[in-house]
């Protein structure tokens, strides 16, 4: 899948765009992973929501595998992006675990018998069957997480979104999470300053500072440039 933004400008506040003529070509292989790295207020979170069609661009396109987003339909973007937001409490909101699973693929235009299979299947992968009737509100950060990326895996995506997945984990909830992704069979966007976690995960990352691209590469390398990452407010 490729994900391509060209001056890509998107204002929120009204005067300091969010996104800043952005343009970057994103290529992931079929369970390829880029890390999107940036100080807060640097524009992950919108670089994120544009993708989905949150953000409406005041100027420029994306473009997802040389479509216009635009051109695109909901239904089909939502079916092959998923995005796993900052909060978790912001993505759940049935009951139980089993019920937020299944609450996606309920509204795809499959059996019932093979909604419950992919939600059997997404909560094995994740780890999480064991969880399935408990109620929502009384589980941890983690297993929150893991309940949400449940939920996407079972619409089966081509693309995975996350928003500062690790911010509310602790070391235990980390390592569980970059286990689950590394299940997660779909091209995976990690929005993080988590510069630990991008370079176990991302060989490759796009670097933001004040809404447009400062620099783009191999995690490895550019993570070793201390000076760099002190301009951009990652050191
Ligand atoms: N909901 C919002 N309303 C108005 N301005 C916002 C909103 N969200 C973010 N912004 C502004 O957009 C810019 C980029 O923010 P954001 O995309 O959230 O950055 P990051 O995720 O890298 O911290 C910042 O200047 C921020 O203040
Ligand atoms: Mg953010």
């Amino acid at each position: 899948m490729k994900v391509s933004f060209r001056q890509a400008t998107v204002e929120r506040t009204g005067h300091i765009p969010a996104l800043n003529q952005l343009t970057c070509d994103l290529e992931f292989g079929a369970k390829g992973a880029i890390a999107l790295l940036g100080a807060n207020g640097a524009g992950k979170s919108t670089f994120l929501n544009a993708i989905l069609g949150l953000c409406p661009l005041k100027s420029g396109e994306i473009e997802i595998d040389g479509t216009r987003l635009q051109e695109i339909r909901t239904h089909e973007l939502r079916r092959r992006i998923g995005m796993i937001f900052q909060n978790a409490d912001d993505q759940l909101f049935s009951q139980t675990v089993y019920e937020d699973v299944a609450f996606g693929p309920t509204h795809l235009q499959i059996s019932d018998e093979e909604v419950a299979e992919r939600v059997h299947h997404a909560m094995d992968v994740m780890g999480i069957t064991a969880l399935a009737k408990r109620d929502i509100i009384r589980l941890s950060g983690g297993e929150k997480r893991r309940v949400s990326l449940a939920g996407i895996l079972a619409m089966q995506p081509d693309l995975l979104l996350l928003d500062e997945p690790t911010a509310m984990l602790d070391p235990r909830g980390c390592r569980e999470l970059s286990e689950c992704l590394n299940k997660f069979p779909a091209a995976k966007l990690i929005a993080t300053h988590d510069l630990v976690f991008a370079e176990k995960l991302c060989p490759q990352c796009v670097i933001l500072k004040d809404g447009s691209v400062f620099a783009e590469g191999k995690t490895e390398e550019l993570l070793k440039d201390e000076a760099m990452l002190m301009e951009c407010g990652l050191a």
